[in-house]
């Protein structure tokens, strides 16, 4: 099973700092909030008292080992101003975990705060104490077991949904290709169901009916069979909105083979998919009051007899042929269909897709911005600020029709590459011919921050779920009522 870090929460009345166990975090916004600390004699006392507490900045931890007259193992001060954000008090929260000992429990304890404040910190510490061990023989990982003290321990209730919903997509886009299959992918979203998603998935021959053509090309070379998955959570009222997602389990590149180093990390190309599924789960767990559909392509892109060669021309589900040349741009192939295909059926108030669509994207933002790229103002700044609360930062590029242009075919409605002058734009104006006239849509190309080498404020390196919180933080601010 997918590894999952759990919390739990301590009513304020039942807490008794000196018989705190492990590791004890204070998230102190004055020095008031530690008088029951200041009043014991020895190590935690001159802590307090000296140059290194002083000095500490917000956010900041400062650490003392074996404290005097505690049972706990070490006592992190944590610098946690009372008018600190969302993101600030997330990340006091991370800064906790990573200064706790592994193996140990962790307790959180913010004497002065309220407990809103209490729950965004424990959300901060239980994200940055995930670990993804499942393909370790031996794993040498201890988790850190969390504990939050509140008062009302009722007010912690959201923050188990948020942390499954981020765990859920870094478990899917750390695994590797050869465990999650389509297949595979698709049993795990199935499990969905248990929360109260409707699920279904779609196979080849009914995409073949559909008409899919496009997002069928790209799995063609592959032994694992192409799949639709929609996940519908319907907490509200009205049409929904659409969140879809790239799920390419693994690109070679097809026969546009790509360059052996680092084709590894293409095991992560499903992560637009991911984080669609992961949003879908936060949503379902914490009963959302809107209306949200989640629709993933999940293919693999690979070589072989059977696949899509360059220069084949295929017919989308709308119809438009697309001339094929170069393999490699896989991705919008696949959204051009489920795109066209969520816009059908569902009438969607507003589209958001997600997708490690191009590498030019990790050339123009690096790893810091996700780019977004959109035909409503009033929905990407939505979004954009949604991000700034969490700490997901996006940044909008351009579209016009200079760069569609682009994309013209001697043969066919239209190629799939624009060539390398603005690859992460040409791709958004290949994925906007999919999307009807008067419907919002914003395209989130993932491909810098879906994965990290180093580790993020709220994540260790590898998969990040990026764009989770975002989404989440969006639904409630726009779609919920
Ligand atoms: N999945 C890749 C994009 C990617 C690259 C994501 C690096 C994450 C890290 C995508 O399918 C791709 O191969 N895009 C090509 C497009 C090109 C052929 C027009 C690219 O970016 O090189
Ligand atoms: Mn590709
Ligand atoms: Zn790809």
């Amino acid at each position: 099973m997918p590894a999952s870090t759990s919390f739990s929460a301590i009513p304020a009345s039942k807490f008794d700092l000196s018989q705190c166990t492990g590791s004890a975090a204070v998230f102190f916004a004055s020095l008031a909030d530690l008088d029951e600390l200041k009043s014991l004699s020895g190590s935690v006392a001159r802590a307090i008292q000296s140059t290194d507490f002083s000095d500490l900045k917000a956010g900041k931890t400062l650490t003392i080992q074996y404290p005097d007259g505690l049972a706990a193992h070490r006592v992190i001060l944590v610098n946690s101003p009372s008018n600190g954000t969302v993101k600030d008090l997330r990340a006091a929260g991370a800064a906790a975990c990573t200064a706790a000992a592994q193996g140990q429990g962790l307790t959180l304890f913010m004497p002065s705060g309220p407990d809103t404040q209490m729950a965004e910190v424990t959300l901060g510490a239980v994200l940055k104490s995930y670990h993804f061990e499942d393909r370790k023989s031996k794993s040498t990982y201890e988790p850190i077991t969390i504990s939050a003290v509140a008062q009302d321990t009722a007010s912690l209730d959201g923050v188990d949904a948020l942390a499954q919903g981020v765990f859920f997509t870094r478990d899917l886009v750390n695994e590797p290709a050869n465990v999650l299959t389509t297949t595979e992918f698709a049993n795990r979203l199935d499990a969905l169901s248990a929360a109260g998603v409707k699920v279904t998935v779609m196979e080849e021959d009914e995409l073949n009916t559909l008409g899919m053509g496009a997002l069928l090309a790209v799995g063609h070379g592959s032994d694992s069979p192409s799949k639709v998955v929609i996940m519908e959570w319907n907490g509200g009222s009205g049409d929904p909105l659409a969140l879809v997602g790239k799920g390419v389990v693994f690109d070679t590149g097809g026969i546009s083979l790509k360059p052996a180093g680092g084709m590894e990390d293409m095991t992560m190309d499903m992560g637009g998919a991911g984080v669609v599924s992961g949003v879908m789960k936060s949503l379902a767990l914490r009963k959302a009051k809107a209306n949200v559909v989640g629709i993933v392509g999940l293919v693999e892109n690979m070589p072989s007899g059977r696949a899509t060669r360059p220069g084949d021309i295929v017919t989308s589900m709308k119809g438009d042929t697309v001339e094929v040349i170069n393999t490699d741009a896989e991705g919008r192939l696949v959204l051009a269909d489920i795109l066209w295909h969520v816009q059908e059926v569902y009438k969607p108030t507003a589209v958001i897709d997600l997708a490690t669509l191009t590498g030019a994207m990790i050339i123009a933002l690096g790893h810091e911005y996700g780019g977004i790229f959109s035909n409503d103002d009033a929905l990407s700044q939505d979004l954009t600020k949604a991000g700034e609360t969490t700490g997901e930062v996006m940044w909008r590029l351009p579209l016009a029709q200079a760069y569609d242009d682009q994309l013209k075919s001697r043969l066919a409605d239209m190629k799939n590459i624009g060539g390398r002058p603005a690859g992460s734009i040409t791709a958004a104006q290949f994925l906007q011919r999919f999307i009807k006239e008067g419907t919002p849509w914003v395209h989130i190309d993932i491909a810098g921050v879906a994965l990290q080498t180093k580790p993020t404020a709220l994540a260790p390196k590898g998969a990040t779920g990026w764009g989770v919180l975002a989404l989440d933080q969006l639904v409630r601010d726009r779609f919920e009522n």
